[in-house]
């Protein structure tokens, strides 16, 4: 989705705005561009493409201002062009705007516009903010600050929708304003000089202080201060918040692509979730949330609610919930959840899953939970993300920035962590069970057995060279392997474009059987004692029907012949999508890059997918 970098300082503005956009690439987008404030006024320079095609824009040499805002464009009113491409100036070209979101009355809002003598350049609801910023601005006696931030709050008054805006205005060549409702947005403080972004890790090669700004609050950058302004427009203070992810985190290193570097760093970012949450022989520690044996009695039911890899990710944590905890558990996708009147009362436990907590369906149906006096606990990769200052409690992922579009290290570290959580309340419901404390044992191993698959790396790369050209192919597992059948299918759908469907293996004969033909790929999941020699009879039916198999498996399979086996170490039936998934992140890659695809940017995705 759209991508917002902000500086002020006393360097020149033009190459910190366009390293931010660079870092900002990952998250999607069609357009790029960025606005400076020069001697002579506000100069503006945008194109359709991509950051590099920006860079190379010979209009981009006149800029030398110290002060610039920069964004990069995920087309949604409009097509992508240079004319739709942000940033936004009003008709007198007095005012600069960049946005993220969507503003759902721009039609309303164009029409009061040109019946008061503003005209449309394109086709975005973006440029009725400079206009009504504008409109609002002339009303005032404009004599400082003051009068320019009431313009920008009558304007966002007007508003219905999401956004994060950043605004430069000719009356105010030191200062930078911003605002946000719905939509991320951070500020990063350096030393005589300020940063904006929607993203940390746009930035944070520059800071690693930021301030993190509510819904309705206003900020105002000069080079060494920075001021917050409430929605009344009163002046307030803020805490800054220190970030401990590094730099390094964010960048390549010698990996070829973020998506590779974020497979491997998997055994480190499960090493980070776990922490200090689960020692041996003791119970598990969650200091961020404070939940009662009488609560978890009282509860009707748990939902665990989020979208794609998060879901699946929620898919794993229904077996420990029911079974040791015995709280029904249902798990849900937002974008269904929030419109189908589920059955939340004040006795509900909402368990919402998010990366970047920034993803508007799951934003909504928190919001809904809420409304029915639930309590909601976020699971979250980002610090002070939307979702988790929403949130009753929240838990953080310790998964490091994850950059490539594709998830990986975040969806085995939110297993991981939803694992400990079940035992957690499992420890508070006072119920003991043996393999519980084997469970959390297991969990403490599981770095050391992720580092054992992706010494299998080779192997996958091998098969995935033989299947690169297929048009489909199938997964399939029973249990918790179906869910991660659902995740692989996802996964290799997304980066590589050949069409994937899991299926529960046992439903293949309810009709998906008629779609395997000679030479066709079905990739199977096998960790569970209890249901593989099921899987292995669906597997025998395909290989029947002609098809080549590629298993992922802990079980002794001895007499069976599959075209790959990727065997994997025994790991408890709870936790082994984390181990199981990995094979699948590599066969996904691999055939990705064997067809020579831009793997860490897939085509129409976005990493943060901030509108519904
Ligand atoms: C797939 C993927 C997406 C996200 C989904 C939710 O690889 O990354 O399916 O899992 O868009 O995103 P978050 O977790 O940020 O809410």
């Amino acid at each position: 989705m759209c991508g917002i970098v902000g500086y002020i300082g006393n360097k020149k503005a033009k190459p910190i705005l366009i390293n931010g956009l660079l870092r900002l690439e990952y998250r999607g987008y069609d357009s790029a561009g960025i606005a400076t404030i020069e001697s002579n006024g506000i100069k503006n320079v945008k194109n359709k493409g991509r950051v590099a095609e920006l860079e190379n824009n010979s209009e981009i040499n006149e800029l030398e201002g110290t002060i610039g805002i920069g964004h990069t464009r995920w087309a949604t009113h409009g097509k992508p062009s240079e004319i739709n491409s942000h940033p936004h100036m009003d008709n007198k070209k007095t005012t600069a705007v960049v946005h993220n979101g969507i503003i759902e009355n721009y039609i309303e809002l164009r029409e009061f516009l040109s019946k008061n003598g503003y005209e449309f350049l394109s086709e975005t609801d973006t440029e009725v903010i400079p206009n009504l910023i504008h409109y609002y601005y002339e009303k005032t006696s404009k004599s400082g600050k003051l009068d320019f931030l009431k313009a920008i709050k009558e304007t966002v008054n007007q508003l219905k929708g999401s956004f994060a805006i950043e605004v430069l205005n000719n009356d105010f060549k030191n200062e930078m304003f911003v605002l946000r409702k719905d939509s991320p947005m951070v500020i990063g403080k350096g030393i005589e000089e300020n940063y904006i972004s929607s993203d940390i890790p746009a930035i944070l090669s520059f800071t690693k202080d930021f301030y993190l700004l509510n819904d309705f609050e206003f900020a105002v950058l000069g080079r060494d201060y920075i001021e917050f302004y409430d929605s009344n427009l009163e002046k307030f203070n803020k805490e800054i918040k220190n970030i401990t992810w590094d730099m390094s985190s964010a960048e390549k290193g010698n990996y070829a692509d973020f998506m590779l570097k974020e497979i491997f760093e998997q055994p480190k970012s499960i090493r980070e979730t776990i922490g200090s949450r689960v020692v041996k022989n003791a119970r598990i520690q969650i200091d961020e949330l404070d939940i009662s044996k009488e609560y978890l009695q009282n509860v009707d039911r748990i939902y665990i609610v989020a979208c794609g890899t998060a879901m699946y990710a929620g898919m794993t944590a229904k077996k420990i919930l029911e079974k040791y905890c015995r709280i029904q558990t249902e798990v849900d996708i937002a974008s269904e959840f929030r419109y189908r009147n589920p059955l939340i009362t004040d006795r509900t436990l909402c368990i919402y899953i998010s990366q970047s907590g920034e993803t508007a369906d799951t934003i909504a149906a928190l919001n809904l939970a809420k409304e029915h006096n639930a309590k909601t606990i976020a699971i979250s990769n980002v610090i002070g993300s939307s979702i988790v200052r929403e949130a009753d409690y929240s838990l953080y992922t310790h998964a490091g920035p994850e950059i490539a579009v594709a998830s990986t290290k975040a969806y085995t570290s939110q297993i991981v962590l939803l694992a400990i959580l079940g035992i957690y309340f499992a420890e508070v419901l006072g119920v003991s069970y043996n393999e519980l404390e084997e469970l959390k044992e297991e969990i403490l191993e599981v770095p050391t057995k992720i580092e054992e698959v992706l010494k299998k790396a080779d192997q996958i790369k091998q098969f995935a060279k033989k299947i690169a050209n297929e048009k489909d192919v199938f997964f399939i597992g029973r249990g918790i392997d179906y869910t991660v059948a659902l995740e692989g299918a996802l996964k290799l759908k997304e980066i590589s474009y050949i069409h994937s469907e899991a299926y529960a293996a046992g439903e293949l004969k309810h009709g998906p059987i008629a779609l395997i033909e000679n030479g066709i790929t079905v990739i199977g999941v096998m960790t569970d004692n209890l249901l593989s020699s099921k899987t292995i009879s669906n597997l025998q039916e395909v290989i029947t029907r002609g098809a080549k198999t590629f298993i992922v498996t802990n079980q002794n399979l001895e007499n069976v012949s599959f075209n790959e086996i990727i065997n994997i170490p025994q790991i408890s039936s709870y936790i082994s999508p984390i181990l199981s998934v990995v094979p699948l992140q590599l066969l996904a890659y691999y055939i990705s890059k064997e067809k020579g695809l831009d793997v860490d940017k897939p085509r129409n995705l976005a990493k943060s997918v901030t509108v519904e």
